[in-house]
């Protein structure tokens, strides 16, 4: 694999297994065979097969005028777009955080680039973000684009509920050994388990990360809230998280990662946010400073057309009240396929984990040739770690049924 002609530090570079490259595999089958279950992507998609984009979200994109298309938009954005992210994102708790903390927001290319970006900015290399055991594959080449890796803890005890225990010996010892703790969780809706978080875990987490930021070191909470707009509640409930912000210590850097591909089913506009929380201005002075310069130097800005949509929702009732309402469509087409899901895994005896909501559900096993087995039975699933992944947002109804039963047959 190594070749003079690629630098010392991208040798090891290889996409093994990417989730794209496995969903473009299903699509090419399922032209040829028509019983092909395609359970692979996240992206919403309706029960016709076709991907659920927003009707507010079309009408909108195909009137932009020429500048709000075709301009380049600015490294930081419109006010208007960082403000409509904002109260968006945090809802009721909006005012409060505003009040409690200094407050930054960065346009990146999708959730990826402010993930992406924040490794980069927020680690020395060869250091490690702390993340459960279960998470979305590509973090890790986000973390080997950066030079650091990634360190787990376990997401679950035995009887499947958050890990508190393992999270707090883990962080307290990657703190002590590279003198720095940044924690990544991706919360509600995990991709791939399905796990919502409890106010309470999100309690114990805040405790243990004000603890370690006592020692000295410096603390970093990268939350992930890609799918918090299809968690199994409404909008304000699904926000309640928030209210336990408030107790993190002055020193703490929150970085919220919003994106604008779920939230909007905008997935190839290559919107979103690192939106920067902290009770010190210097702080937020400095994460603003490294991450504009991150957006310049890695890709400029962000989709102006993606932007200008976004701004607009964001900031007329009308088109909001149209946005949530179409959302609950969204929302209720997942909740009747992991309903469906649930049932057929019961009557079937298939141990799926507690699924609270999101685009996934996963099940755990142990044959590591279960992919490549459903794929001859024309199933495809994304395999990680210990568990299968079924994407409900890519699934057809119809297909449960038959699906539960090969996932049982080889499992
Ligand atoms: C857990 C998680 N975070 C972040 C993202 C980022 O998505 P995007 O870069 O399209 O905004 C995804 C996309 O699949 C995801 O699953």
């Amino acid at each position: 694999m190594n070749n003079e002609i690629v630098g010392k530090h991208a040798q090891h570079k290889k996409l093994e297994s990417n989730i794209l490259q496995i969903s473009q595999e299903a699509k090419a089958m399922k032209k040829k065979y028509s019983d092909v279950i395609d359970a692979t992507v996240g992206m919403l998609h309706h029960e016709n097969g076709k991907v659920f984009s927003y009707q507010v979200v079309s009408d909108l994109l195909h009137h932009l005028s020429d500048p709000e298309t075709y301009h380049y938009a600015s490294v930081r954005g419109t006010k208007k777009f960082s403000d409509g992210v904002f109260n968006w994102v945090f809802g009721k708790y909006a005012d409060t955080l505003k009040e409690q903390f200094k407050c930054s927001i960065i346009p990146t290319t999708g959730g990826s680039g402010a993930i992406s970006n924040t490794f980069y900015n927020f680690n020395d290399f060869g250091q490690k973000v702390l993340i459960p055991n279960h998470y979305w594959s590509p973090y890790k080449n986000f973390a080997m684009e950066a030079n650091i890796d990634l360190e787990t803890f376990l997401m679950y005890d035995e009887n499947f509920n958050f890990n508190e225990e393992d999270f707090k010996e883990k962080a307290f010892k990657l703190a002590k050994e590279q003198g720095r703790l940044c924690l990544l969780i991706n919360d509600p809706c995990n991709n791939p388990t399905g796990l919502s978080m409890t106010i309470d875990n999100w309690k114990q987490i805040i405790k243990t990360l004000n603890v370690i930021k006592k020692t000295g070191v410096p603390v970093i909470l990268i939350h992930d809230i890609a799918y918090i707009d299809y968690q199994m509640q409404s909008t304000e409930l699904s926000r309640d998280v928030f209210s336990t912000f408030t107790e993190l210590d002055s020193e703490i850097l929150v970085v919220v990662i919003f994106s604008g591909s779920k939230t909007f089913s905008l997935y190839g506009f290559r919107v979103g946010a690192q939106i920067g929380l902290s009770k010190s201005q210097e702080v937020i002075d400095h994460f603003t400073r490294v991450g504009d310069y991150s957006v310049r130097g890695r890709f400029s800005s962000v989709s102006q057309p993606g932007m200008s949509v976004i701004e607009k929702i964001f900031s007329d009732q009308e088109y909001k009240q149209r946005f949530e309402s179409e959302l609950v469509i969204g929302r209720k087409l997942l909740q009747d396929r992991a309903k469906l899901f649930m049932e057929a895994a019961e009557e079937n005896n298939l141990q799926t984990l507690p699924y609270k909501g999101g685009f996934f559900i996963s099940i755990l096993t142990e044959n590591k040739n279960i992919f490549r087995d459903l794929v001859n039975d024309r199933v495809f699933i994304i395999p990680m770690r210990g568990l299968v992944r079924v994407a409900l947002s890519a699934l057809n109804i119809k297909d449960i049924p038959e699906l539960v039963k090969k996932i049982k047959k080889h499992i």
